[in-house]
């Protein structure tokens, strides 16, 4: 399933800093001003870490980020098909093979079936193995008389409402950056070592068909691939003999938001010179944190990795450019992922102008929908949830509105988890208001269950059938 091995042929060495307007270092970002960062008590117990964690090894190596960047240039060139998931917070508590494994089966058994729909590669990364800090709409919570910070991930302080949980403590950039290296050894071992086959994925999808409340409807495409996969075994082409059938690669990914372990994570690589941080393949500038004159894009402009930018209904086509000015001067196929999470119903109205100003100006992005973060509600149980029907409604305005405009959508970012929980409502399962207290287990977000994730993309790949044949018609993907 290493289906890109055809472009990778070479590592692509791409060095941005050179042509930056003023001097960037990883600590240049300190001398601007920054949101969403906790206030440590301790400040030599943070010195002490941030210098431990400097000398700890990296998560990931240039050179596989090089080629993640240039995979991701060929999804901007419409060869390929961008799938983003996992959770919205990892968490301490949920720290277990069997969750990891079973994310990752999710996630590839949804590449299954939307590399049969796209007809190109599929490339997967996952919010998974660092994806712990997380952005805060207050810096406090109230309840009753008690006032503590704000709960900002388990890399940060603790879930419970207490003033000891609450308290941010340096420590835990340790056992995160501990839990991250735990969980990519295993991601790398199931995904090299045949758990990831397509023959197995494709035998899990066939069991979703079977035992799902609407599994029928997807019988048909089902049949399909198992017609395809008996006729490549048929051929000699199967996991005994070619590798690609047998192993996968899944890339990390994770906001960058909490600068100073973003910072001690980020090495200069010996081979181009480059900066990259090394915690995560790829990392991404959330919606609260993009102020072009702000400490997070001056920390990332730097970086060699690839870079996702999320895009809310307040992105203006002028902000966007902007941004793209800063982060990506040499417009460099691969760099830039365009996160877009405007809302069910705000995105035909948003997206357009900003898709315009992009092809304007020339520009070499990835265009990939967050269906999830414009679409969270508060439940009459009082329970943040996002209904189905809003997430696939926001994937639908997205698809058409790149069919009008003539552009390709290139990828997808959820929310979801390989467990049964009840977070988000309605799909095939039919969860209700009152079934969310059941399993709600998230310390953050609501996630699509593992039903809801194979449904989700069930319904995309009938979708992406039309962005292939507007693909051969605009001209593009022609390898
Ligand atoms: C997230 O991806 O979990 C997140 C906080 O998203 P956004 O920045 O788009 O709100
Ligand atoms: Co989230």
């Amino acid at each position: 399933m290493n289906d890109f091995a055809n472009f990778v042929a070479e590592e692509f060495v791409a060095s941005t800093a050179e042509s930056y307007p003023t001097a960037w270092s990883p600590d240049s970002w300190r001398a601007y001003p920054v949101q969403q960062l906790p206030t440590y008590d301790d400040t030599s117990h943070l010195a002490d870490v941030e210098s431990r964690l400097r000398r700890s090894p990296p998560l990931v190596f240039a050179g596989e980020v090089r080629i993640l960047r240039r995979k991701l240039s060929e999804v901007a060139a419409g060869r390929g098909f961008l799938l983003q998931g996992g959770d919205c917070a990892e968490s301490f508590a949920e720290f277990h093979a069997d969750n990891i494994r079973d994310s990752l089966r999710v996630l590839l058994q949804m590449a299954v079936v939307l590399k049969f729909g796209a007809g190109v590669p599929v490339l997967k990364l996952g919010r998974m193995a660092g994806q712990f800090a997380k952005p805060r709409s207050s810096d406090v919570e109230r309840q009753g008389d008690l006032e503590l910070p704000s709960y900002r991930g388990d890399i940060v302080n603790g879930f419970d409402f207490t003033p000891a949980a609450r308290r941010p403590d340096p420590e835990r950039q340790i056992q995160a950056y501990s839990q991250a290296a735990s969980t990519l050894n295993l991601l790398r071992a199931f995904t090299g070592g045949g758990y990831a086959s397509l023959a197995n994925m494709h035998k899990w999808n066939l069991d979703f068909v079977a035992n799902s409340a609407q599994g029928a409807r997807y019988e048909d495409l089902t049949t399909r691939i198992s017609e395809a996969l008996d006729f490549m075994a048929a051929c000699g082409i199967s996991d005994l003999t070619t590798p690609p059938m047998a192993h996968t690669t899944l890339y990390t990914s994770h906001e960058a938001l909490l600068l100073g372990f973003e910072e001690a994570m980020t090495r200069t690589d010996s081979l181009s010179g480059g900066h990259y941080n090394t915690a995560a393949h790829f990392i991404w500038i959330g919606d609260r944190t993009r102020d072009p004159d702000g400490a997070h894009v001056e920390y990332m402009r730097g970086l060699d990795n690839p870079i996702g930018l999320k895009a809310g209904p307040s992105m203006t086509p002028d902000a966007l450019l902007r941004l793209l000015d800063i982060l990506d001067p040499r417009n460099e196929a691969g760099r830039m992922t365009l996160i877009v999470r405007m809302g069910h119903d705000k995105l035909a109205k948003h997206l357009p102008p900003l898709v315009r100003a992009v092809q304007r100006e020339g520009r070499s992005v990835v265009w990939s929908c967050d269906p999830m973060h414009g679409n969270t509600v508060k439940a009459a149980s009082g329970y943040k949830t996002r209904p189905f029907d809003r997430i696939m409604d926001e994937v639908e305005s997205f698809f058409a509105v790149h069919h009008a405009e003539g552009t390709y959508p290139g990828g997808i970012h959820i929310e979801m988890t390989g467990q049964n929980v009840t977070e988000c409502t309605g799909g095939a399962q039919a969860i209700t208001d009152a079934a969310l207290s059941d399993r709600y287990h998230t310390h953050c977000d609501p996630r699509l269950n593992a039903q809801q994730s194979l449904e989700v993309a069930f319904l995309l790949a009938e979708k992406l059938k039309t962005a292939r044949q507007d693909r051969v018609a605009n001209g593009l993907g022609a390898v």
